[in-house]
């Protein structure tokens, strides 16, 4: 599995991005709005640490909108994603785009059967949301589940990309389901590096040094 990292604070990414792991960002207008920043600024900025697929999401509700939107923010650069809700108008855009060999990441997909649509009308990458379900009293992993066995069933491309994550138990559980990918809050992505046994195993090996007075 891969990961990706949800958040449009590039001071973030730069972080996640010098660890090594991670192969692409996504966004939403939430995002956005909370770095209270120009959104074209950020994406473009974004495009300058990252060299894999940015999520960029369209504001419209309309296909037209959505689509002259999408052509817009694909000229920023080549790895520039439009991420699209799941509507109806919405799966007319990514019908469009695709022709245009414009990629695109279906977003808000809460059923197996949204995931199946959106990937017949063309989409890059589908984003079931697991902590949103979660929130809600519905197991967010079993959606996962479901669209896995469906995409293998039909040798369906696009790829899986887990958002809405809150805790490493997400990242954890969707990787054994062999999702492609995961999007991680970068809090998240630390609390995945840490484990208390490897802070008191760095700690003794590094007392055991001292009282032993080695030279290196
Ligand atoms: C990413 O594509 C989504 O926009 C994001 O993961 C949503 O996360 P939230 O449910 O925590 O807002």
């Amino acid at each position: 599995m891969k990961f990706f990292i949800d958040t449009a604070n590039v001071d973030e990414i730069r972080e996640a991005n010098k660890l090594g792991v991670i192969s692409g960002v996504t966004t939403n207008p939430s995002l956005i709005a909370k770095e209270g920043r120009d959104f074209i600024e950020v994406v473009k900025e974004i495009t300058t640490i990252v060299d894999g697929p940015i999520s960029a999401e369209v504001i419209s509700t309309d296909s037209e909108g959505m689509v002259k939107e999408a052509r817009e923010l694909a000229k920023i650069h080549k790895n520039i994603v439009i991420k699209i809700p799941m509507t109806a108008e919405g799966l007319k855009a990514v019908n469009a785009l695709s022709k245009e060999g414009i990629k695109t990441n279906v977003t808000l997909v809460f059923s197996a059967t949204q995931a199946l649509l959106a990937a017949r009308a063309g989409a890059t990458y589908v984003s079931p949301f697991v902590g949103r379900l979660d929130d809600m009293s519905t197991d967010g992993m079993s959606l996962i589940s479901q669209i896995v066995q469906i995409f293998r069933n039909y040798g369906i491309k696009t790829e899986i990309i887990v958002a809405s994550v809150r805790t490493p138990m997400h990242v954890l559980e969707a990787a054994k389901l062999g999702a492609d990918i995961a999007t991680v809050p970068y809090k998240v992505l630390m609390q995945m590096v840490k484990h208390p046994l490897t802070d008191i195993g760095i700690e003794k090996f590094i007392n055991d040094w001292k009282n032993a007075k080695l030279k290196i």
